[in-house]
This record gives C-alpha cells, sequence and structure tokens, in this order.
C-alpha cells in the first residue's frame, strides 16, 4: 500500500516524481503528494485524489531547477484521503513519506504533545516525522537520529527522508514494506517497487530491513546501525519497461487476460522434463514432498482462491489433506501445525503483509515453507524456506488475472509430483496430464480469448443488476469464489460464489425475479447435480447465464437463458477456459459501466499493511 519514489540528482526531479508516481499509482491513488529542493529550501504540496490534479498543482516555473525530491501516493490507512493528510510529512527540519503502518503513533502523540508538538493530520506518518525532528534536534546527525526513531517504532515502514540541512540528500530505511535504491547515470532513485525505476536503469538494490540508504545525488552509501558502511547485493531486472506497459490495450487488466497464454507456457514448460514434473531448478531435493503428511495453503484474496483450486487438485490426484487458510486469519488463531506438514503461500506480489506474517508463523513453529510467488527476490520469496516462482511477468491491474491462472498451473503441477512422489497415480496418467497442461492449455485461453465479443454481449445483459451470484460444484465452486471476487471489486456489484448445493440452505432466498445467476458447469459427474441448482434458482425467475461446453449443455440438457460456451477440450483443464471467461466477464461489466478498472475504489495492487 502506498507508493514511495524519490531522487536525487542533475536532473529536474519533480518530472521523474510524477512519472514515477503514475507507475506506483497501483500501489494506492486516493491522494498524492511531492516534497521538492529548491535553492536550498524545501517545498511541499499535495492533493487529495488522482495524481492529475497533484500535477496541476506542480505548475512551471517553481518546480524548475528542483533536483531533489520525494514523493507519495497513498491508500490511506489512519484518516481520510484529504489534502492534509496526504504525504510527504513534514516538520521544521525535515519533509517524509512513508509507507506502512506505525501501530504506536497514538503513544508517539501523546509523548510529544507533551513535548509542545502539534499535528495537523490524523495520520501515523506526521507522528513519525515528529519523533524523528524531535530525535533530529537532539543529535543533530540525520543517521543517529533515524536509528533512533526506529528503535522506537512498533510496525512496518519504508520511509524515504529529506533534511533540510541537506536538501539533495535523501535518506532511506525500511522494516516489513518493501524498498529499493538504485543509481542511475545522472542521479540516484528510491522507489516502492522495480517498474518506477525502469526508464532510468535495469540495475537495483533491494535495501535490506535495518540499513540506512544515504543517496548523495551520485553515490548511494549503506550503513548499519552501529553506523559502519556495509554492503548491498546489486540485483537486475530480467523484464522490461515494455512488459510493463498497456501494448494497445485500453486496460492493464484486458492485457494481462490476453498474456495468460504466454504466462502459462513459462510457468509450465521449464518444469516438465521428460513427459513429468520436474523441480530439480528451484528444488534441488523435493523428495521430501513425498513424506509430507498435511499440505497448509495461506494466502490472501485471488491467491488463496487458487488455493482452493490446489486442494481441489492436490487432494484428487495425491490423496493428500490440504487446508486452505485465510493468511490473516491463520497468523493469528493458532493453527494445529505438525511436524511433517508443509505451509505453501501464495503471492503474486510476495510482499502482502499477513502472507509474510503468517509465512513468519510457520517459521517460528519449525514448520517447513514453500512459497508460490510472482515477484522475483520478494519478502515471501526471500524468506520460505524453498519457493516456485510463476512466470506471469509484472502484473499492473489491482484485479489479479494471469497470477492467479499461473498460480493454478503451478498447484497443478504441485499435485501431479506430489502423485509421483506418492504413488497415487500411473505414470501414465501423470504424463497425460503433464502433457495437457504443457501443450493444451495456453492453446485453450488463445481459443477462449477469441470470444472476449461475445462475453462482452453477455456482460451488457447484467452489467446493471444490483446482486448476482455464481454457482458451481466441485472445483466449479472455487472458480466461483474467484469469479465473483473478480466481479465485485472492479464492478461494484454485489456478489457471492456458492456451492450450488448449499444456495437452498438459506440464500437461495434472495433470488428473485430476473436476479442473475451465473453457473458453472465445466465437471461432467456432477452436472446433474448443477443441473438441478440451475432449475431451482430459474424457478425463483433468475437470470441464468452458464458457462460450459456444448457437449455438456446437449448432454445434461442444461437449460440457460444465456450461455457462455467454453471451447472443447479434456474436462481436465476446463477450468483454465472458465477461469478465463469469468475474468473477461468481469473486465466488460466494469469497462461498459465506464469503471476505472485497473484503479477500483479503496483497493491497492499490493497490500503491505495489516
Ligand atoms: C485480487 O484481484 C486482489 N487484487 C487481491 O485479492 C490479491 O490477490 C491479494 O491482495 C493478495 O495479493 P498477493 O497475491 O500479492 O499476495
Amino acid at each position: 500500500m502506498c507508493g514511495i519514489i524519490g531522487y536525487t540528482g542533475m536532473r529536474d526531479c519533480v518530472p521523474i516524481l510524477l512519472e514515477g508516481l503514475k507507475t506506483l499509482e497501483y500501489r494506492g491513488y486516493d491522494s498524492a503528494g511531492i516534497t521538492y529542493a529548491k535553492d536550498g529550501v524545501l517545498h511541499s504540496v499535495k492533493a487529495k485524489g488522482r495524481l492529475s490534479i497533484l500535477a496541476e498543482r506542480l505548475t512551471e516555473p517553481s518546480v524548475e531547477g528542483a533536483t531533489s525530491g520525494i514523493g507519495h501516493t497513498r491508500w490511506a490507512t489512519h484518516g481520510a484521503p484529504s489534502d492534509k493528510n496526504s504525504h510527504p510529512h513534514s516538520t521544521e527540519t525535515l519533509s517524509l513519506v512513508h509507507n506502512g503502518i506505525i501501530e504506536n503513533y497514538a503513544q508517539i502523540g501523546d509523548r510529544l504533545s507533551r513535548e509542545g508538538y502539534v499535528f495537523l493530520s490524523d495520520t501515523d506518518t506526521e507522528r513519525a516525522a515528529a519523533l524523528l525532528d524531535f530525535y533530529y534536534k537532539e543529535v543533530k546527525d540525520p543517521k543517529k537520529a533515524i536509528f533512533r526513531l526506529c528503535r522506537d517504532l512498533r510496525g512496518s515502514y519504508a520511509f524515504g527522508i529529506l533534511f533540510r540541512s541537506e536538501p539533495n540528500t535523501i535518506y532511506a530505511i525500511r522494516r516489513d514494506s518493501p524498498l529499493i535504491v538504485a543509481n542511475t547515470e545522472d542521479g540516484c532513485l528510491i522507489s516502492s517497487d522495480i517498474p518506477a525505476i525502469l526508464p532510468y536503469t535495469r540495475h537495483y538494490y533491494r535495501l535490506s530491513e535495518g540499513v540506512l540508504a544515504v543517496l548523495s545525488g551520485k553515490e548511494i552509501y549503506f550503513f548499519n546501525e552501529e553506523g559502519e558502511s556495509v554492503s548491498q547485493t546489486e540485483e537486475v531486472v530480467s523484464w522490461n519497461v515494455e512488459e510493463a506497459k498497456k501494448g494497445g490495450y485500453h486496460h492493464f487488466m484486458l492485457k494481462e487476460i490476453h498474456e495468460e497464454p504466454e504466462a502459462l507456457r513459462k510457468t509450465v514448460e521449464p518444469r516438465i522434463r521428460d513427459g513429468f514434473v520436474d523441480f530439480s531448478h528451484e528444488l534441488p531435493d523435493d523428495t521430501f514432498l513425498g513424506s509430507v503428511k498435511r499440505l497448509h495453503i495461506v494466502a490472501c484474496g485471488t491467491a488463496m482462491h487458487a488455493g482452493l483450486v490446489g486442494k481441489s487438485l492436490i487432494e484428487r490426484y495425491a490423496r493428500l489433506p490440504v487446508n486452505v487458510e485465510i493468511a490473516s486469519e491463520f497468523r493469528y488463531r493458532d493453527p494445529i501445525l505438525e511436524k511433517d506438514d508443509l505451509v505453501v503461500l501464495i503471492s503474486q506480489s510476495g510482499e502482502t503483509a499477513d502472507t509474510l506474517a503468517a509465512l513468519r508463523h510457520a517459521k517460528s513453529k519449525g514448520i517447513r515453507t514453500l512459497a508460490i510467488v510472482n515477484v522475483i527476490g520478494s519478502s515471501v520469496a526471500r524468506e520460505a524456506d524453498d519457493v516456485l516462482y510463476t512466470r506471469a511477468g509484472p502484473e499492473i491491474a489491482v484485479a489479479s488475472t494471469k497470477a492467479y491462472s499461473v498460480q493454478c498451473s503451478l498447484l497443478y503441477l504441485l499435485a501431479l509430483r506430489l502423485a509421483k512422489l506418492r504413488n497415487t497415480m500411473t505414470d501414465g496418467q501423470i504424463a497425460e496430464l503433464s502433457d495437457l497442461l504443457l501443450h493444451n492449455v495456453p492453446e485453450l485461453i488463445e481459443r477462449t480469448l477469441e470470444q472476449s465479443e461475445i462475453v462482452r454481449r453477455v456482460a451488457s445483459t447484467i452489467k446493471d443488476a444490483e446482486h448476482i451470484f455464481y454457482i458451481g460444484r466441485d472445483i466449479d465452486s472455487s472458480l466461483c469464489t474467484e469469479a465473483s471476487l473478480k466481479l465485485k471489486e472492479i464492478s461494484y456489484i454485489h456478489s457471492e460464489a456458492y456451492a450450488s448445493g448449499e444456495l437452498k440452505h438459506g440464500t437461495i432466498s434472495l433470488v428473485t425475479d430476473d436476479v442473475p445467476v451465473v453457473a458453472l458447469a465445466t465437471v461432467s459427474k456432477v452436472c446433474e447435480k448443477t443441473v438441478s441448482g440451475i432449475r431451482e434458482v430459474k424457478a425463483r425467475g433468475a437470470y441464468v447465464v452458464t458457462v460450459t461446453t456444448e457437449a455438456l449443455a446437449k448432454q445434461y440438457e442444461i437449460p440457460s437463458d444465456e450461455w457462455l460456451i467454453l471451447p472443447n477440450a479434456d474436462e481436465r483443464i476446463l477450468p483454465f477456459s472458465a477461469t478465463t471467461v469469468m475474468q473477461l466477464l468481469a473486465y466488460h461489466v466494469s469497462a461498459l459501466k465506464g469503471l476505472d478498472v485497473d484503479k477500483p475504489r479503496n483497493l491497492a495492487k499490493s497490500v503491505t499493511v495489516e
């Protein structure tokens, strides 16, 4: 949550900061602000709302010639979006941007009020800035003051700081919130994420926790708490700036759905060797998987929904019990963990605070952890005992699409590898499924994408609904949970997902005339039962959209008002196609309603706060 950018060097900083904030807007976008140094003086400009409002307030020529500054795009945690709550927060001696949550901000505020500090905002950040100001006045040394501040803080932070006494030097430090620093030909940068630095350099340092970076404009220096110089490992970005751009699509979400075939190829291909799943590149010895007695899949939101699909697959193919847990619950409810358990963390960003905390909880109990992560080198990836990377490439739209599809494919591979190690399938069966994943799934998604216009037409029939239900059985019910989340997060239509047999135990009372019910029917063994569910809702006036194949529709005489027909394919890979159709449906509903598809209200791409 929240995006931080900073530049100090030889160029005008404001265009660089604005461009960086635009790239980081996916992390939060309810307000934004910049502090820039000009002629040795710090100036702050802040604005509630989108970045364009801030840009309008930063009128030249006043910003011309300013060569160092820090910027912030906010996802509100403490205090409503407003000018006064926007970052940077400034004091007599400094200006500061923050990503994270300071848990003991109230105590800090009380303490400083007694020292005469007056607060203008409702934020935790302003209290942290004031405490730094207090220490700086006492020790007169930015480094010492920052480390004293950090010792006093509870919670998470990534800070970018400018002191009025050294307006061309940026100080940066972090705990539990991401921050990278980079050196370019003409200046130094800090950023919450890689895409914002890509126009200038592919080389960067992922700042270690507790290490202070001091950016002079020409050099970056790193210090530990003792004030000693330390080194950080330079990393190089393997993808390019084009991959993070819209590439002709109206929205990142649509572009990213269209990237699914390629993302699936990249995720599956390197892991199939001689017809079998092979993790030896990443897990030199994965035989420990064979002795695991129980899996706990822990994640949030869409990643957790991928976990539900994984549960179906792993239990079906490897006959291994799987619990799927919401990370924010797992960390606090003292789950029963035993020595032969494996905790699998799934995360696109690898920075989700709850998932990271769940990982740390499992490790503190001595339980082995395996991360399935998209962002290379992210916190979850680095801290887990083992990691399997999904290869979706950068995902910018807040609504996760291709990341979910590749998470499901990786869980499919995991299920097959476990099945091999546990002897629950024959080699022939495993090879057949591996081949389907490798050769048929990407092509199936390509055929599915050709139906985008049909999906758009169907979307137009449900876009004005107030409530929409998704029903399905078996793995379809797991797909429904994700389909429903996708719809509600970007279209603001209230939606719920139900295992279709469960609807009649209460929720069917909400199904009245013309309420849309989207029925997923891709599993032949329960198709008859799904048909019963459809009949029940139709009898109450529902407008039913069925997602199935032509063959299943005919064979089971599915009654429906509207159809989303999936391409013919082996039933075991149909969930991939159904997923893409559901993502397109949510996309088109949102786009037809004229909403901000990529940046839905109240959300952020990377949830780095609890
Ligand atoms: C889904 O579209 C969301 N953006 C959200 O549920 C997301 O999947 C969740 O916050 C987890 O994020 P992660 O995969 O980066 O950990």
